[in-house]
């Protein structure tokens, strides 16, 4: 016979709060208008979840006193060190968070991403550990030991398997994108075969994990670590922005594992939500840069320099330069621009002077609006991030489907270190590494103001942008803030 789990009601009920919660903030941060409620949303959940963990696994013990026979009571004795070492814990840990959030620059948000996505897989493994060492601890532990059906042992495996390749191939990925390690795609010889017979062993383990074989539950964690090594590694920079989402989503099938081990429905809730959230995204940013998921997977795309295949424009043409001035002229003139934001921008933190300049253009009745693409910069939301830090206006912005017709009747377009996402090739290059993925029709626009600080820097896809030789663009080459900030004094003129 297996003892039931006892199950608090409150408990419970407020767990589901705040699974809603969890629910209202992605909705939230689904739009840029709505993401601070969203993040709000998020934290009241959190918090919830973390003060119901604390009351309801407080630290300490219970025993039920009757000093006289019809008048008992329960006394609860608190833990100190226990509950010392939980607060040490939350306060460091906080601590590292809130310190983190202010430094960081949004250039090096992706690599903090990966980073905090390698902790979520260790946490998991730790947890799994602990859990699997002193079950007792965890209310797991039946008279025969771990029990198979009510303790889950096989979403034991499961969650360590999980969160060591999540840790594993985060600290690679963070690696990586921090430029520790070389962008460069690994590929070792045999390397598909490798992997196919380590992650068939370590799904047989995972399947015999119920029979309780000593040494079974690290050798499937070790053989998890390994080949989170091996899965990242022939994986080359330019995809790693979907290797970082995809981990996210591992991270959230690691913790909803070990929800299912524990009985916690917070952690089954939450890891489900951000394991689908994860997954969904990997989706919809590979088919934005028209790359198959199994591709990016496979491996071996992408190189240094966090251009895909690296190298740089290779042909000589004509092209136009411009100056500020003349760009100042033009957009004052115009009826409308559109301004074309991507990872240049980013890099030299031009927004806010890009807000400035479009303040100016509006005093002087020119219709400015922004056009963002899925896949501008080097993460989801990058551009819509800076443009809201600059606070530009929401319903200034615009997804590529919703502009992209528009600029055919447009004065200028204004391209601000994009590069990819504006270039005609995904169109009409069959042979184009990024041939099949939608781009802005900039090249229709009457007149095209391109800024970059050189003619021979290439985008991320690394293949040369036949706008910046057409007759009707001016290339504007500086440093973006520096250009845009120049273009703003020379309107005051
Ligand atoms: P890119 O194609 O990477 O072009 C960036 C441009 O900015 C380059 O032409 C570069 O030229 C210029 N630049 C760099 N620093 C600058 C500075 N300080 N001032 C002025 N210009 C500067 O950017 P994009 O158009 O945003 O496209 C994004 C690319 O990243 C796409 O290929 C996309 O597939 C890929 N990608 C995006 C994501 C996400 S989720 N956003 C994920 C993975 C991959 P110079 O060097 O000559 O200045």
């Amino acid at each position: 016979m297996h003892e039931a789990v006892a199950v608090n009601p409150w408990a419970m009920l407020a767990y589901l709060v705040s699974g809603i919660c969890f629910i209202l903030a992605l909705r939230g941060l689904s739009s840029p208008a709505s993401s601070r409620n969203g993040n709000r949303f998020g934290m009241a959940g959190m918090a919830l979840a973390i003060v119901t963990t604390l009351i309801t696994h407080a630290p300490g013990s219970s025993q039920r006193v009757c000093p006289i026979a019809a008048d008992c009571w329960t006394v609860f004795t608190i833990d100190w060190i226990s509950a010392i070492e939980i607060a040490g814990a939350i306060i460091i840990g906080g601590g590292i968070g809130i310190v983190t959030a202010r430094r960081i620059a949004m250039t090096a948000m992706p690599q903090l991403v990966a980073a905090f996505h390698s902790l979520v897989g260790l946490a998991a493994v730790l947890v799994a550990i602990a859990a699997y060492l002193n079950p007792q601890a965890f209310g797991i532990l039946q008279p025969d030991g771990i029990d198979i059906f009510q303790s889950s042992r096989i979403e034991m495996g499961l969650g360590i398997a999980i969160g060591a390749i999540t840790f594993s191939g985060s600290v690679i990925a963070f690696l990586k994108l921090n430029g520790t390690m070389g962008g460069k795609p690994i590929m070792l010889p045999g390397r598909h075969i490798i992997n196919l017979a380590t992650i068939a062993a370590i799904l047989i383990l995972v399947g015999l994990f119920h029979l309780d074989t000593p040494g079974l539950f690290w050798a499937i964690a070790i053989l998890s670590f390994v080949i989170g090594f091996l899965l990242i590694i022939p994986i080359g920079g330019a995809d790693m922005p979907v290797v970082v989402s995809m981990l996210n989503s591992y991270s959230g099938w690691a913790a909803a594992a070990m929800g299912f081990t524990l009985h916690n429905s917070a952690m089954i809730i939450t890891g489900a939500l951000v394991g689908s959230s994860g997954a969904i995204l990997s989706y919809i940013m590979c088919r934005a840069m028209n790359r198959s998921f199994i591709s990016v997977i496979a491996g071996g795309f992408g190189g240094d320099s966090g251009g895909a295949a690296g190298g740089e424009a290779k042909e000589q043409r004509p092209w136009k330069r411009g100056s500020a001035e003349d760009a100042a002229f033009l957009m004052s003139q115009a009826e409308q621009v559109i301004i074309v934001p991507g990872y240049g921008m980013a890099v030299a933190q031009a927004q806010h002077a890009l807000r400035e300049m479009g303040d100016v253009l509006k005093a002087q009745g020119v219709t400015i609006k922004y056009a963002i693409h899925p896949v501008a910069g080097r993460m989801p939301g990058h551009m819509n991030v800076l443009l809201a830090e600059a606070n530009v206006p929401y319903d200034e912005v615009f997804e590529l489907e919703d502009i992209n017709s528009e600029f055919a009747q447009t004065d200028v377009a204004f391209i601000i270190g994009a590069n990819d996402v504006v270039n005609p090739a995904a169109k009409t290059d069959k042979s184009s590494p990024i041939y099949g993925m939608p781009v802005f029709d900039v090249n229709k626009a009457k007149t095209v103001l391109f800024i970059k600080r050189s003619m021979g820097g290439v985008g991320y896809a690394g293949v040369d942008n036949d706008v910046f030789y057409q007759d009707n663009t001016m290339m504007l080459l500086a440093d973006a803030k520096k250009m845009v900030e120049e273009i703003v004094k020379a309107m005051a003129h």
